[in-house]
């Protein structure tokens, strides 16, 4: 298979490799990983990022950690994954996916409990895979789905990176645009640049462009006046959770757009695997949004700082929250929903 992938198993090096999402578009470079401290550390500065490629990440990258450990006693060994699958649980709290992909690894060294640590690694392999195996189904059944959406002509809105680069391949959002492509539809994508951490100018610019697509970028505060002046026939995002109502969480910015593409009439659809539900929540307002460091808003992506040095940049969610109503649906491996369960 040589489809370029965001993150897989190395077995060569018997550890999880990704992309440096950070090092994008200027270079494309993997990084190997195999113990609790990296692993932790290239999800919370978004090396790994995107709610499926995070999840699949997790779980890679805890077999990769496992294989490692020192204590080979079976509860030596189970009391190591627990703490190192808790210390990967916390390297950031929005997406679902993180938490689905790490509470399906404990619960394969649960099964295995009282056997033997061969036994409880081929648990944790078979489960990383069948998480990495789903993901690239998953995505490939929304791009299916979601096509219909799309005409020969059609131009969609997207925000954030919701593509190849947000899980193994395809992606979300951006999933029924590479589908439509090989459908042999002509298909136009403006995307947000998003600020402050420029997921859309870096990444969707950067894989879409690189797949042939016709890609305009669009400073986030644009996204408006492109839809008054009739320019955006849908939109469509990826989110990284989803409660039981509906309301869902996405990069900040979404939320705006959703209010705007309601005043304006344009179609707004969620694209979501069902990794992303989270059905314990009832609605949008119990999920957590991350707060991250001012630093993203006033220095990084710069040569030298865009904000005035006395001023504060301490506010800074990575998220908004945005309720159903304002929405028109999702697109899940299932199909094109009005309700997400
Ligand atoms: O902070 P990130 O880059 O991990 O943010 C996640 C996102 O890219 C978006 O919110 C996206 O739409 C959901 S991931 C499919």
């Amino acid at each position: 298979d040589k489809r370029v992938k965001t993150l897989y198993f190395d077995n060569k090096t018997h550890s999880l490799c990704a992309i440096d999402q950070t090092k994008l578009p200027q270079k494309l470079q993997y990084i190997y990983i195999s113990d609790v401290t990296t692993l932790y550390d290239a999800i919370k500065t978004l090396k790994i990022r995107g709610a499926p490629a995070i999840g699949v990440g997790a779980a890679l990258g805890l077999y990769a950690c496992a294989l490692r450990f020192e204590d080979n006693t079976t509860e030596g060994f189970a009391y190591s994954f627990k703490k190192t699958a808790e210390i990967v649980r916390s390297s950031r709290p929005t997406a679902r996916n993180l938490f689905y992909a790490v509470d399906r690894m404990q619960n394969a060294v649960n099964r295995a409990e009282g056997t033997t640590v061969d036994i409880m690694l081929g648990e944790l392999k078979a489960e990383a895979q069948s998480i990495f195996d789903e993901d690239i189904a998953m995505c490939r059944c929304i791009g299916e789905y979601g096509a219909e959406l799309l005409k020969d002509g059609s131009t969609v809105l997207t925000h954030c990176n919701a593509g190849s680069l947000c899980a193994v391949e395809y992606g979300t959002a951006l999933s029924p645009i590479y589908v439509a492509a090989e459908q042999g539809k002509r298909v136009k994508v403006y995307a947000d640049e998003t600020r402050p951490l420029l997921q859309g100018a870096r990444l969707t610019a950067f894989e879409l462009s690189e797949a042939g697509i016709d890609t305009t970028v669009i400073c986030d505060n644009m996204a408006a006046s492109l839809m008054q002046h009739g320019k955006v026939d849908i939109i469509i995002t990826g989110c990284d959770r989803v409660a039981a109502n509906g309301d869902f969480a996405n990069k900040v910015g979404t939320l705006s757009l959703a209010i705007n593409a309601k005043h304006f009439g344009v179609p707004f659809y969620v694209a979501a695997p069902s990794s992303t539900v989270d059905e314990s929540i009832p609605d949008g307002s119990e999920i957590i949004v991350e707060q991250r460091c001012g630093l993203e808003i006033s220095d990084y992506w710069y040569s030298t700082p865009m904000v005035a040095p006395k001023a504060k940049c301490d506010y800074n969610p990575a998220f908004d929250v945005v309720p159903r109503e304002l929405i028109t649906g999702f697109i899940t491996e299932k199909g094109v929903t009005d309700s997400i369960v």
